[in-house]
């Protein structure tokens, strides 16, 4: 039997990456983040990344036809596996779109973790973020800063950058895009009965136990 879903939501910088990578490592699922995606479609130099590459540097949404492709490829990857979403489904229409192709590959919802960060601490975790573009280990400066070799703990190589759109007008944009476009989704999941929400503030570990008690049976 097919395993199940997980589906990681909240703002920007809510730590969705942080936790997400870590609960796959956890349980042998697979990670499925749209941002990475696009982020490696953008550095392949494809005409579809330099669309993507489009919205995203401006701290917009991607359109859903564009994330429907991207995620669907995936899925048809997957197999059996268990599968935990981070950064997908953003808007209603994804939403409903998810649960179709749920519904048509014999797979379900087990739990949403939604992260909640005060958008102050949000706005300090995006501005000192810093990504490896080898193998995209997430740094922060002041949290969990970089090695001084500049080679990533990880895979041993690097650069470690901060990403383009870690600049505070294109932060600005991507609160605003959540909050007119995917909180809303909140409502839809908690219709449903699948919403934890998760307090996303303290150590990294410490985030790690709260989810890990929220998702015990999926
Ligand atoms: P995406 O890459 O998904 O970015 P995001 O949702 O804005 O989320 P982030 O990756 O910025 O943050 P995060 O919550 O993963 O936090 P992280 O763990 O890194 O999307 C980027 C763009 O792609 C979008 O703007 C859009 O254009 C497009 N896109 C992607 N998916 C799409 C979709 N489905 N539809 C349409 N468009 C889409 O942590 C952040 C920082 O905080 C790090 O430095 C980390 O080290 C630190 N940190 C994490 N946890 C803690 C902690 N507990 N304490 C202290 N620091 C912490």
């Amino acid at each position: 039997m097919k395993r199940k879903v997980v589906v990681f939501c909240g703002p920007p910088g809510a730590g969705k990456g942080t936790q997400a990578r870590n609960f796959a490592q956890a349980r042998g699922y697979r990670h499925l983040a749209t941002g990475d995606l696009m982020r490696s479609e953008r550095e392949s130099g494809s005409p579809l990344g330099r669309r993507f590459d489009q919205y995203m540097r401006a701290g917009k949404l991607v359109p859903d036809d564009l994330v429907f492709d991207l995620v669907s490829q995936e899925l048809e990857l997957a197999g059996e596996d268990g599968l935990v979403f981070d950064g997908f489904p953003r808007t209603a229409a994804q939403a409903e779109q998810l649960d179709i192709i749920l519904r048509e590959t014999g797979r379900a919802i087990g739990r949403v973790v939604w992260l909640e960060v005060p958008t102050q601490e949000l706005v300090r975790r995006l501005s000192g973020r810093r990504v490896c573009v080898n193998c995209g280990q997430v740094y922060h400066v002041d949290y969990t800063p970089p090695p001084a070799s500049g080679l990533c703990k990880n895979c041993g190589q690097g650069p470690i950058v901060q990403r383009k759109d870690d600049e505070p007008d294109i932060i600005r944009n991507r609160v605003a895009s959540y909050d007119l476009q995917t909180r809303p989704l909140l409502d839809y999941y908690k219709a449903r009965d699948l919403v934890n929400l998760v307090d996303g503030v303290g150590s990294t570990e410490t985030v790690s136990e709260r989810v890990a008690t929220a998702v015990v049976t999926a």
